[in-house]
């Protein structure tokens, strides 16, 4: 399974990949209004500071919901780095833009995905990741975790190449669901990536190794 980092904060994106284990970045405008990146330079120069950190897949969100202006901006977004993946809404001008950009070999990521249908869309027109939001489907009291069963599921069935990147990960065992589940990504916060990490039996575990060490050494 592969592990992204759903944040445009560049300390968080440098800790997770120092960690080891990152294998890339999701943003969306919010992301990057949240660090206060405005204006379409200032967005494009964090996007090559993400890509300067990290080894590959990041994923850069277009603001254009028609075709010819997603396939306008998708153009200019690869030109900033090899690593980025085009995002892409799940609207009709998306799955166009979808399809176009594969044919043309550039990677896209399709977001906002709320139902196996869309997730079915999506693979037909070739996109490298389907996002489907799990926490935004908790918050309407639908299951989240249901969908990327059922979107696991049917790529199964068809042997679709579109990975599934679960994403709106909103804690470590939404994060560990995906894992049985067999989602291929997931894209969470960093306090989910390093809240795996977290257990009291280990901090118990290595206090006592150290102090019956210290013993045996005074
Ligand atoms: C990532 O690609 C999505 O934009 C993100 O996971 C959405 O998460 P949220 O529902 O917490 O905003």
């Amino acid at each position: 399974m592969k592990f992204f980092i759903d944040t445009a904060n560049l300390d968080d994106i440098r800790e997770a990949y120092e960690l080891g284990v990152l294998d890339g970045v999701t943003t969306n405008p919010s992301l990057m209004a949240k660090e206060g990146i405005t204006g379409a330079d200032n967005i494009k120069a964090h996007y090559k500071a993400i890509c300067n950190i990290v080894d590959d897949n990041v994923s850069a969100e277009v603001i254009s919901t028609d075709f010819d202006g997603m396939i306008k901006e998708a153009h200019e977004l690869v030109k900033i780095d090899d690593k980025i993946v085009v995002k892409i809404p799940m609207i009709k001008d998306g799955v166009k833009a979808i399809k176009h950009l594969t044919d043309e070999g550039i990677r896209t990521n399709c977001t906002l995905v709320f139902s196996a249908g869309q997730a079915i869309l999506a693979a037909k027109a070739g996109a490298s990741y389907v996002s489907p939001f799990i926490g935004r489907l908790d918050d309407v009291s639908t299951d989240g975790m249901e969908l990327i069963s059922q979107i696991c599921n049917i790529y199964d069935n068809y042997g679709y190449e579109t990975e599934v990147l679960a994403a709106s990960i909103r804690h470590v065992m939404h994060l560990i669901q995906c894992a049985e589940i067999g989602a291929d990504v997931v894209t969470c916060p960093l306090n989910v990536i390093t809240g795996l990490l977290k257990h009291p039996l280990t901090d118990i575990g290595l206090e006592k190794f150290l102090a019956d060490y210290n013993k045996g050494n005074s």
